[in-house]
């Protein structure tokens, strides 16, 4: 498909006009989701060439042309942290949990994180890649343009090694944008329970010059948390993952006021994600830095714990980006419309808000501004086409049913 017109589009939402190229959404400003109503799209080559109002249409040459009355068009979900490369499942976590025992508790008895990283020791390379490949390629039919994977289940050289290899293999073969992070720094392996520096030595020593030299990593994660690694510990191997030309994008303050955010925006992570914990000091640091809050609400909700303040950071004129944390621990889903309807309902984010903080916001967190996250010549045709829908606010409003009609991806049908 070389030349694809979409004509009749009832509202083209998250477009860019004027020649002043917005990179990421803050404060009041989240609430404009700007938008075209009546509108019609052209893409060439499998980028969006132009657009405007059917009201000033001039007829284009194209290939096939598509007739979107009723229906609305965004840019793809940016999905900017997940954990889609896992062996197995962990539902016998989540009856534990109904059973009484919380995320930590089970983490405490060799469960969680731990759970994951015994599968993935067994676990054969090309299941793992045929696994995620099915994953992401429903979570693409859901409307995902662009995800960022990570580590973190390996835990040892060969285990992180086989990870990111999988995570190339997909960003080899995918069509959309992938970004991987390498997050050995998930758990302490049982043998270096007791051992602290032996795994953190072996993980800057060992793992990230291996990594960095065979250019498997994108960004350096680590989970900052009482029980896991400390703000100490987060500080090294942040450093150390500078030194290798990896960018900090780190989970924090999940389940405490772990001082993650603040250690995160001191090493000008892209982002922070997670943030069920933040008060005045986080949203202090948040202010001070250009770190991106990134929410995850649906991992909140399946572990049943509090949500996000997210009208306190974007009242505090800050950015907000939402992602799906998807993984098999706290969160085995990938639907971002569902994340959307949390965002709404649990987090009081307005519809637009919770578009704009999982469009551009999400590009942002990915530092793929330039071609994902809003309407705008020359960007990435990867574009949601919905159902005909009575308006943007009946897609988290319409929850656990499916909205979307097509998926482009570079200018082509999924
Ligand atoms: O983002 N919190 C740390 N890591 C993941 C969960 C990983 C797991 O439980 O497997 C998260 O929620
Ligand atoms: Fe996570």
């Amino acid at each position: 498909m070389q030349h694809l017109l979409l004509t009749n589009i009832k509202q083209l939402c998250g477009v860019e006009i004027g020649d002043n190229r917005k990179t990421r959404l803050a404060g009041a400003d989240m609430k404009q989701l700007p938008s075209i109503e009546n509108a019609w799209l052209y893409i060439e080559h499998g980028k969006i060439e132009s657009f405007g109002s059917m009201d000033d249409f001039h007829p284009k040459q194209a290939t096939d042309i598509m007739d979107l009355s009723g229906r609305i068009v965004l840019p793809s979900w940016v999905d900017s942290h997940t954990h889609l490369v896992f062996a197995g499942s962990r539902e016998g976590e989540f009856v534990d949990r109904i059973n009484g025992l919380s995320y930590e508790e089970i983490a405490k008895r060799g469960g969680g994180i731990l759970n994951s990283a015994a599968k993935m020791k067994a676990a054969d390379e090309h299941e793992l890649y045929e696994a995620a490949c099915q994953r992401l390629h429903n979570v693409m039919h859901q409307g995902t343009g662009a995800i960022e994977i990570k580590s973190g289940y390996g835990l040892d050289l060969d285990g992180e090694l086989k990870m990111l290899k999988v995570i190339r293999k997909l960003k080899e073969n995918a069509h959309i944008p992938i970004k991987a992070s390498f997050l050995a720094a998930h758990a302490y392996p049982i043998d270096y329970k007791q051992n602290h520096e032996g795994y953190l030595n072996l993980i800057i020593n060992t793992m990230l010059p291996k990594i960095a030299d065979e250019g498997l990593a994108d960004y350096m994660d680590v989970f900052c948390e009482e029980g896991f690694f400390s703000v100490a510990e987060t500080e090294r191997l942040l450093e150390a993952g500078w030194k290798y030309g990896l960018k900090p994008k780190i989970h924090a303050n999940q389940l405490h006021y772990s001082g993650g955010v603040q250690v995160g925006v001191k090493h000008n992570a892209i982002s922070v994600d997670h943030l069920e914990c933040v008060g005045d000091a986080e949203i202090a640091a948040l202010k001070a830095g250009n770190t991106i809050p990134t929410l995850l609400p649906a991992a909140a909700f399946f572990l049943g714990i509090q949500y996000q303040p997210a009208r306190k950071i974007i009242d505090a004129g800050l950015p907000v980006c939402l992602a799906t944390d998807y993984n098999p621990g706290s969160c085995p889903s990938g639907n971002v419309e569902l994340l959307l309807t949390l965002a709404c309902t649990q987090l009081k984010m307005t519809p637009e808000e919770a578009v704009n903080a999982v469009t551009i916001n999400g590009a942002a967190a990915l530092e793929l501004t330039d071609e994902m996250g809003t309407i705008a010549a020359g960007k990435r045709a990867n574009l949601i086409i919905t159902k005909p829908v009575p308006s943007l606010a009946y897609i988290p409003y319409d929850f656990g049913n499916n909205n979307i009609e097509k998926m482009l991806v570079n200018g082509s049908v999924l």
